[in-house]
């Protein structure tokens, strides 16, 4: 990884953890009633231990260029990441990928049980939109909404879970080119997408620019997918921190089993370059960005 792209991911990555840190307290928020500690401290190990925190560096640097950067965008950065994590826990379950291990770390459900895994990542999900319609997001109640409705489709049916279910469905069996794309559009490609469009809607960005942002965060979350499958033949699960060749193992459909590994990799440089040229318009501001674009392609874990 550039030294820049692991400068960006760890700036981020303190921050929205002391947000997340912030957000899993024992003490109960009004409304709430009471807060029971084994299920904090499950919802904490499937937040905090570990992890890149890229969607919540795409959103930050997308704010950023576009001339935000206040504790509010961090809150809804910590939502998103809130939305991945729980999705990690519950795809780890045995009733889906069934892994051990995660961020180098024994999976939810093996440190805890089923049930609490099941529970943390119900926690996390509801506690997601908790933060994101919090007044520091936005100002104004309206961009709140919108952030928490898209958030929802990001997230649901149309979304990570939805992407999800096609998935679990596509396990051994033979599956097109458009058909892995568009379950990968989905299962990881909808809350990246949502990191980069949410970081322009934070701002007064024009449609435009959210546009681009929005088109920018599709490529990213592709690419992002692409590289998993191929950590997943080809990565080191010291390093990776999650059991490799697992894909194959549970016939998952993945475009480096349809199309082989070089045919991957070719894919993924276009969409870096694409990504590169989305950013042009941008200049030196686009820098950021640019970085952790590359740093997806090129990660290791
Ligand atoms: C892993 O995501 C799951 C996928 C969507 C492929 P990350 O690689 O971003 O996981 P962490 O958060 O860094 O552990
Ligand atoms: C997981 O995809 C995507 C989500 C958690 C929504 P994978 O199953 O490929 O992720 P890893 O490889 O377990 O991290
Ligand atoms: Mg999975
Ligand atoms: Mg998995
Ligand atoms: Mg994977």
């Amino acid at each position: 990884m550039s030294d820049a792209a692991r400068t960006l991911l760890a700036s981020s990555a303190a921050r929205v953890e002391q947000t997340l840190t912030n957000a899993l307290a024992l003490q109960p928020e009004p409304q709430e009633v009471a807060r029971p500690s084994r299920l904090i401290e499950a919802m904490k190990y499937a937040a905090l231990a570990g992890g890149k925190r890229l969607r919540p560096a795409l959103m930050v640097e997308a704010a950023k260029m576009l001339g935000r950067e206040d504790d509010g965008v961090l809150t809804a950065a910590a939502a998103l990441e809130c939305i991945h994590c729980y999705s990690l826990a519950h795809d780890d379950l045995p009733a889906m990928d069934d892994d051990d291990l995660r961020r180098g770390q024994p999976t939810t459900h093996i440190a805890f049980d089923e049930a609490t895994a099941i529970l943390a990542g119900d926690g996390l999900l509801t506690l997601a939109f908790d933060l994101i319609a919090r007044r520091e997001v936005s100002e104004s109640a309206e961009v709140r909404l919108v952030l928490s409705q898209e958030l929802a489709r990001a997230s649901g049916v149309g979304g990570m879970a939805g992407g999800q279910m096609l998935d679990l469905e596509s396990e051994h069996r033979d599956r097109t080119e458009a058909e892995i794309r568009l379950l990968q559009s989905m299962k990881t490609g909808a809350l990246i997408r949502y990191a980069c469009r949410a970081g322009a809607l934070l701002t007064d960005a024009p449609q435009e620019t959210v546009d681009t942002l929005t088109r920018f965060g599709e490529v990213i979350g592709f690419a992002f997918q692409l590289a998993d499958d191929i950590l997943d033949v080809v990565g080191d699960a010291e390093v990776v921190g999650k059991a490799t060749g697992k894909d194959a193992e549970m016939g998952k459909a993945t475009l480096v089993g349809l199309l082989g590994e070089n045919a991957a990799r070719a894919k993924l440089a276009d969409l870096i370059a694409e990504a590169d040229a989305l950013l042009a318009p941008f200049g030196e501001r686009g820098k950021p960005l640019s970085e952790l674009a590359h740093f997806v392609a090129s990660r290791t874990n």
